[in-house]
């Protein structure tokens, strides 16, 4: 199976942990539809950890909990399946899952079977429990090559959490996407530290296999366990600002809130139309990162676009106001190319032409987003 663009959708861990069973599932899947997320191009609904029995059947199967199944998984799929959406599933490499269930070290073909039987597009694969003499590159490469001939299509998501640089090599062993980083919590800082580590990575992610740098916490605020004690919680302009970033990355746009309550601010945020069409630009190119070729504390991004337009992203990721300052000549249209910028700003529609320079105030946190055309 082909990946064109990077996956997007809805994953139960960051919000419901080990809290999950089927009337969340499938209420989750009737708001993909009911609140638009669907026809925005959110696709997969992912049910995380915790949703196994602690042993497997006598032969040797996984088995759905039937407290928080009781219908089994393949009525899951073929709810959600009758909803246009595909279904995703969690294991993990080692002997456990993070959370202490079974998992596939040494069961990669049955367990791929067995998903393929449920009707499972889509696996995420974790590495907790993994036995220290065994390989790593070698635990993704058999789950990956299960996958690939179990009959059916399922994306592999691999999540070593970039154990051994896994951006050089998680595309060569066949994963779709792979997670680079520890997990996000839902915090500013987190989502920080996160994107700022994997900006320099994502030359190895584009179609085929994409970088995958968590789930989203956006539209979190105070729920779910993601929640460290001692960070505020996060603001609208922390949610806008990690959107935008993941959006200017191509990375796997995947909501990690809770879908049935997501407020109007978060809503509009999780399906800006110019902003996912950004995220999903065919080419999928990394950002050009010009932050330091101008004098501002902002991260300055630029992205090409396949259709010869470009997006351009402006970040205040301090914790005080900062002015980014935006030069055309240090993203190649220097003032004697003659060329001027139609900006259209993302999240306002408003338009704004620049020639020389641009400088635009930004409060803690925030961004700032265009989509932006050269005319002569
Ligand atoms: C790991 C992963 C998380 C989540 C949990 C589940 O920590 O990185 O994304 O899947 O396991 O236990």
């Amino acid at each position: 199976m082909h990946i064109k663009t990077a996956p997007m959708g809805w994953n139960s861990w960051n919000t419901f942990m080990s809290e999950i069973n089927e009337k969340l599932i499938l209420e989750s899947a009737d708001a993909m539809v009911e609140k638009g997320y669907r026809d925005a191009g959110y696709e997969y609904i992912v049910i995380d950890d915790c949703w196994s029995m602690k042993e497997r059947d006598e032969n040797g199967r996984l088995v759905p909990n039937p407290e928080k199944f009781p219908h089994g998984m393949k009525y899951v799929a073929d709810y959600i399946h009758s909803k246009g959406l595909k279904f995703g599933m969690y294991s993990c490499a080692g002997i456990l899952t993070c959370a202490g269930y079974p998992s596939s070290y040494g069961h990669e073909f049955i367990d791929a079977a067995t998903f393929a039987e449920w009707g499972v597009d889509f696996l995420k694969y974790d590495f907790c429990y993994f036995p220290k003499n065994a390989d790593g590159k070698q635990a993704y490469l058999t789950m990956s090559n299960a996958l690939r001939t179990c009959g059916r299509d399922i994306l592999f998501s691999a999540c070593n959490w970039g154990c051994g640089e896994s951006w050089n090599w998680m595309a060569s062993v066949g994963a779709h996407m792979y997670r680079s980083t520890g997990d996000i919590y839902n915090a500013f800082e987190s989502m920080k530290k996160i994107a700022l580590s994997q900006i320099p990575h994502f030359n190895c992610s584009g179609p085929g296999c994409f970088n995958d740098i968590d789930m989203l916490t956006v539209g979190m605020y105070d729920k779910g366990a993601l929640h460290r004690g001692d960070s505020p919680v996060q603001t609208d302009a922390d949610y806008k600002t990690q959107f935008a970033l993941w959006c200017m990355l191509s990375a796997p746009l995947m909501m990690g809130g809770d879908i049935r309550n997501t407020n109007d601010f978060c809503h509009e945020l999780l399906t800006n139309r110019e902003l996912i069409s950004i995220n999903q630009d065919p080419d999928a190119r990394q950002p050009y990162d010009f932050s330091d070729l101008v004098d501002s504390r902002a991260l300055c991004l630029f992205k090409v676009l396949s259709n010869n337009e470009f997006a351009l992203g402006l970040f205040n990721l301090a914790d005080k106001e900062a002015t980014a300052k935006f030069f055309p000549t240090c993203v190649g249209f220097p003032n004697y190319s003659g060329a001027k910028l139609l900006m259209k700003d993302v999240f306002t529609g408003e338009e704004v032409t620049v020639k020389d320079y641009f400088m635009k105030t930004l409060p803690s946190h925030d961004c700032v987003v265009y989509k932006v055309k050269a005319v002569f």
